[in-house]
């Protein structure tokens, strides 16, 4: 079916960083369907032809395969239509509404790449020249809003023109490939089901861990921090795939109503747990890449006192039958020792050791997100040459056990040319398919689980300093250490 795609923001860092390249894949890949149009919307003075040079410079930027050739350019640019508009004048919109019936695509997907605070107003005017129809499906980015009011009143606003099958808010981490296979693996697989509850698992650690900075986004990320940048959404999303119930179909709306709940159970913070469980920090002067690099208040379009946390590491709990007791930590950062996501689901020990294992060795399974992307389950095994190495003393105090690994790597096993998260994402929208995006009343949730924090952090103290490349403040460590845990690159 014909599509048109309204990109608002379009010469923003978004379009260029992660929604053009992924379109432009989609091409190249065939999955775009025929015959559609993207339309670059922004207030720049552009003609179509200088909005593709534009877009093209940006590409013959891109190293190695992901550059497209001059001929598949050429394909691709003649796609990209631009509208130059303000975006609070209702002509502005009546013209776009123009562009639009010329063309009478069967889809519309208007896609807000834009500051957060804009969204009411956009889809408010997009109604009201008339172009909220049934055809119409609108992409909203996060964070949606900066706080639950916010939240739901941008909600409010949209469903006012909208139906809730319109509506397509993306976290992209849903769209990741190995996101989908935590789902394959949990709910495609009946081997994890009967142990994946807290008879068998003793805790679950989710880290998301950057090591660029703040990078040119300066003056957005001081207003949001790494708690409504990262945890509100991604890291939530996280938690929901680990810890949801199977749900009885795949459709948008099984698969929502049970992350719901995930949410709803997570413990409420009170003034006793926010001290003790939720640790925030900032990056001062450090090393990055084998270079010394400034700190957070020293990037561009930061406040030289700021206290946004560049750093957050949580423990909770899912409240639940199938979770009670079992700590869930959580924790994300810029500029940490390197570029790693990953959720690690460590289970209890033996209940009665007959064999002489390394210290803390319990089997684990850790569920890589990036740069890797696969599964690894550590296990025990005795070595071979046990017997001669350790002579016949050891014989009589049991075998030595040591760790080993069963390693399986999605990117060698699949290739690593899979499809990336925002091009499987902007299929699926441009499909009409929601399994991969998110409900207002799971946002409302997560927004309401975070409130505390947010209230908390803004009304006193700092965050704590940490140098950059390493794995944040001691206190985040401290904190999992209460448990007699231990973070996976401490053990
Ligand atoms: C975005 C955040 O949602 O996710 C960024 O706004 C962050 O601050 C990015 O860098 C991380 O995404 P990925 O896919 O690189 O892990």
């Amino acid at each position: 079916m014909s599509f048109d795609l309204v990109l608002f923001g379009g010469t923003g860092d978004l379009a260029w960083r992660k929604l053009m390249p992924a379109l432009f894949q989609a091409f190249r890949h065939g999955s775009l369907p025929e015959g559609g149009r993207i339309i670059g919307v922004a207030r720049d003075d552009l003609s179509d032809d200088a909005y593709r040079e534009l877009i093209q410079s940006r590409f013959e930027a891109v190293e190695g395969a992901k550059r497209p050739t001059a001929e598949e350019f050429k394909e691709f640019a003649s796609l990209l239509h631009y509208l130059r508009m303000d975006l609070s004048k209702p002509e502005d919109y009546a013209r776009l509404a123009d562009l639009l019936k010329s063309r009478g695509a069967g889809t519309i997907v208007m896609y807000l790449a834009t500051a957060p605070a804009l969204f009411t107003q956009v889809v408010q005017q997009v109604a009201a020249a008339g172009l909220n129809g049934a055809q119409t499906r609108v992409v909203l980015e996060k964070p949606l809003g900066h706080d639950l009011a916010s939240n739901r009143q941008i909600n409010q606003a949209v469903r006012e023109v909208l139906a809730e099958h319109q509506i397509f808010r993306i976290d992209h981490y849903l769209g990741k490939p190995s996101v989908q296979n935590l789902f394959a693996m949990r709910f495609g697989n009946a081997l994890f089901e009967p142990i994946w509850r807290r008879e068998h698992i003793s805790n679950i650690q989710i880290t998301i861990a950057e090591d660029l900075g703040v990078e040119k986004r300066g003056a957005f990320y001081d207003k949001t921090g790494a708690l409504r940048d990262m945890v509100q959404n991604h890291a939530l999303q996280l938690v929901c795939a680990i810890g949801m119930e199977p749900p009885i179909n795949e459709h948008a709306d099984a698969i929502r109503d049970e992350k719901l709940k995930v949410l709803r159970s997570l413990k409420p913070w009170t003034s006793e747990t926010i001290p003790l469980h939720a640790i925030r920090g900032q990056y001062g002067a450090g090393t990055a890449y084998g270079k010394r690099v400034g700190g957070y208040r020293d990037e561009p379009g930061i406040d030289p006192e700021s206290r946004t946390e560049t750093f957050v590491a949580l423990r909770t709990e899912i409240a639940n039958w199938r979770w009670a007791g079992v700590p869930l930590y959580i924790r994300t950062g810029k500029r940490l020792a390197s570029r790693d996501a990953r959720i690690e689901v460590n289970f209890r020990p033996t209940p009665h050791a007959i064999f002489r294992s390394p210290p803390n060795a319990v089997n684990k399974l850790v569920i890589n997100l990036q740069p890797k992307d696969g599964l690894e389950l550590h296990m025990l095994a005795q070595a071979q040459n046990d017997r001669q190495r350790n002579g016949s003393s050891s014989r009589r105090l049991g075998p030595q056990l040591a760790p080993v690994q069963l390693d399986l790597d999605f990117d060698k096993r699949f290739g690593i040319e899979r499809v990336g998260a925002y091009e499987r994402l902007l299929l699926d929208v441009i499909d009409g398919r929601l399994n991969l995006f998110v409900r207002s009343d799971e946002q409302e949730e997560a927004w309401r689980w975070v409130e505390p924090l947010i209230d908390s952090w803004s009304a006193d103290g700092e965050p704590r300093s940490y140098a950059a490349g390493t794995w944040g403040p001691s206190a985040s460590s401290a904190m999992i250490a209460r448990d007699n845990n231990s973070w996976s690159e401490e053990q």
